[in-house]
């Protein structure tokens, strides 16, 4: 099988530990690299050991020999990104939130399926080894019928009003940059909600600086979730059901060492430990280069419908907390 030629656009902190971990990839190898600024992907090209190094993404756009391009840039870039990528042909694996807003998401899910090109969403935790040990646990019945999903993701960041996080013009706050996770979380184990109450706080830059979200379902479970940018967190997250309950350790969402599992009299039954690869994007990335070899248009542990159903909630999550962007 051939090596699947991989581009990097947008050269900050996760494409960087993202190429570290695309190399313990079998079967990939980076070859183009683009920035906003040629010295900047020069840096990059030569730190990856990658040949070719861009000014523009339009170049990296029409660089014919290129199959699959990761955009790492902020939440913004993704929409016009994928679409200028899967354009001139390219596969493209996009960081998450794969944008905006679910208008967005439709529009480059079309063009993937009209260019039957690969395209998914880097939803890095769905293909962590914990994260697979904790939905055969649940499937399996270990704490009965599941009843509730309780997961927060809270840090302080550095007050950087200019970058991203904290910006509101490159889509900053809380929601989409963390509140994702612990969406991301109830809907893949209990589906599209039936009903959204949100409620969020705004911080001297107007982006959402907390969120608290609670959910139901239609067979009467609820998610009990939060993010913010003005307090940290435990970085846990609680699965309960009538038979007992599951904790992921700290971090939940990422490198999480261990996940419980508990009875309903509280005493633990079992604890599974976990190491990880790499940064922990190296299973996505060897998830991805195995269906790009395999010549799949979508994957089957984060499809398209995933990455719709979490925009779509994240849609009525703002919706009812008032949170806009420009
Ligand atoms: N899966 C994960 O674990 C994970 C973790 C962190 C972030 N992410 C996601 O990845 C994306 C990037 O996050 P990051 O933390 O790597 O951000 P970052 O360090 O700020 O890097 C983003 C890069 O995008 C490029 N860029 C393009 N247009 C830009 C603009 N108008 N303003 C600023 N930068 C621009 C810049 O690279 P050039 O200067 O080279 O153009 C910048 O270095 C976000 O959407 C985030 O949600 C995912």
């Amino acid at each position: 099988v051939r090596n699947i030629r991989w581009g990097i656009a947008g050269l900050g902190k996760i494409s960087g530990r993202f190429v570290a971990d695309l190399a313990l990839v079998e079967g990939a190898m980076v070859v183009a690299v683009a920035s906003r600024s040629l010295d900047r992907a020069k840096e990059f090209a030569q730190a990856c050991g990658a040949e070719r190094a861009y000014g523009s993404f339009a170049e990296l756009a029409a660089d014919p020999e290129v199959d699959a391009v990761y955009v790492g840039a902020p939440h913004t870039d993704h929409h016009p990104l994928t679409l200028l990528f899967l354009g001139h042909g390219k596969h493209v694996l996009c960081e998450k939130p794969l944008a905006l807003d679910l208008a967005q998401v439709q529009e480059m899910v079309g063009l993937a399926k009209t260019k039957a090109r690969f395209f998914m969403e880097a939803l890095w935790t769905k293909f962590m080894p914990h994260f697979g040990a904790l939905r055969q646990a649940v499937a399996d019945g270990a704490i009965g019928e599941l009843q509730s999903v309780q997961a927060n993701f809270a840090f302080i960041p550095p007050f950087e009003p200019e970058k991203r996080v904290l910006n509101k013009a490159l889509g900053g706050g809380a929601l989409l940059d963390i509140g994702i996770y612990p969406i991301f979380l109830a809907t893949t184990l209990l589906g599209r909600p039936a009903n959204i109450h949100a409620q969020a706080v705004f911080g001297p830059t107007g982006v959402d600086t907390q969120c608290n979200m609670l959910l139901d379902f239609a067979q009467g479970q609820t998610a009990v979730l939060s993010c913010s940018l003005s307090y940290t967190s435990t970085l846990e997250a609680h699965i309960y059901g009538t038979q007992g309950y599951i904790k992921l350790h700290s971090p939940w969402h990422g490198q999480c060492p261990a996940i419980s599992i508990f009875d309903d009299q509280r005493q633990l039954v079992k604890e599974m430990s976990f190491g990880t690869k790499g940064n922990g994007l190296y299973y996505e990335a060897q998830a991805v280069n195995d269906a790009l070899q395999a010549g799949l248009l979508e994957s089957s542990t984060m499809t398209h419908a995933d990455s719709q159903l979490l925009m779509e909630t994240m849609d009525r999550v703002r919706e009812a907390a008032g949170i806009f962007y420009v």
